[in-house]
């Protein structure tokens, strides 16, 4: 195994379409367990291929251990995922991102999302997940698609630095430049 280097979110690769994996094997096994290491290292709670620069659908994601929650607790490895449900319910709540270090935001997502898959040894699974597992699962979902959580922020009071210590023009400063990276 070995961690991967994390691209930074003014990467080109950020925002582009990731390709549907067609070869299932030891590579992306070897592929699937590295981006494990990774998000683990990175301290983070998901992580999307086109993160290290791989163009394909997969990601991995792991929430901390919640009680009553079997999904909590391990990773999981989602190979062409899809969406196929969504709840009319939405809830905001805080988002970061590996590749946009430092940076929080309240995003507003679905409570609760029907995804379906292939594990990383190609079997079928269909998995329907809510709360903090949904969220992060939306958010991995759309960085196949170029999507970063600060393209759903329109409100520049519902981003900020993790250290509060800057100036608040310094933070609308830094906004723009998140800003810029999204048209
Ligand atoms: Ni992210």
């Amino acid at each position: 195994m070995a961690v991967r280097k994390i691209l930074y979110a003014s990467d080109p690769k950020l925002r582009q379409k990731a390709k549907k994996v067609k070869v299932f094997g030891p590579q992306l096994k070897k592929l699937a367990n590295d981006m494990i290491e990774t998000m683990h290292e990175a301290n983070g709670v998901g992580l999307a291929g086109p993160q290290i620069g791989v163009m394909q659908r997969i990601f991995v994601a792991e929430i901390p251990e919640e009680e009553d929650n079997p999904l909590s607790g391990k990773p999981w490895v989602m190979i062409n995922p899809e969406i196929v449900k969504r709840t009319v319910e939405m809830e905001e709540g805080q988002e970061g991102c590996l590749s946009i270090p430092g940076w929080v935001g309240l995003v507003n997502r679905h409570y609760g999302v029907e995804i379906k898959a292939r594990t990383v040894s190609g079997k079928p699974i269909k998995m329907k997940v809510t709360g903090f597992l949904a969220r992060v699962f939306q958010h991995e979902y759309d960085h196949l698609d170029g999507i970063l959580f600060v393209d759903h922020i329109s409100d520049p009071e519902k981003l900020w630095r993790l250290d509060a210590e800057e100036e608040d023009d310094d933070d609308v400063y830094v906004f723009e430049e998140i800003e810029s990276l999204t048209a």
